[in-house]
């Protein structure tokens, strides 16, 4: 009886995991509609010439940023009001322009973008 059960539980599950965990990819960015849409604004607008992903220019390095903020809803709306005001002090004394012309929607996106490659 012993042999019986044990012979039908080893087949069917051993090699059904096996394929599923190798097409798995969720750590993917690049389709992630969040990361896809954020980056293309970013784009767009003047964000590249004071920062890179991942090094200090006049502004932070996006993955120091993502790094110091956990991805929540408040650090979004956070983080995209000081991207339409501008500012300085958080990171040194170098300002961001303020950016009066980006909708809070548009600057949300962006801040979605940048809260994803966190990588600590
Ligand atoms: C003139 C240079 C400049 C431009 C252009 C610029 N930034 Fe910044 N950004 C900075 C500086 C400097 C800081 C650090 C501010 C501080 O220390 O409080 C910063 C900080 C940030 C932060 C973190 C804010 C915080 O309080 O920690 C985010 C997010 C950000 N920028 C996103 C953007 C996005 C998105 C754009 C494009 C719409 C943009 N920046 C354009 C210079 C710039």
């Amino acid at each position: 009886m012993a042999a019986i059960a044990a012979c039908n539980s080893s087949p069917g599950s051993g090699s059904s995991s096996d394929t599923t965990s190798s097409a798995s990819s969720s750590t993917d960015l690049s389709s992630n509609p969040d990361y896809q849409k954020g980056l293309a604004l970013i784009a767009s607008n003047d964000c590249l010439t004071c920062h890179k992903v991942d090094e200090k220019v006049t502004g932070p390095a996006y993955r120091d940023v993502a790094n110091k903020y956990a991805n929540t809803d408040d650090n979004v709306k956070k983080l995209a009001a000081k991207i339409i005001s501008g500012g300085s002090g958080v990171w040194g004394d170098a300002a961001m322009t303020p950016h009066p012309a980006l909708s809070e929607a548009d600057a949300e996106q962006m801040v979605k973008y940048v809260l994803l490659l966190r990588n600590k």
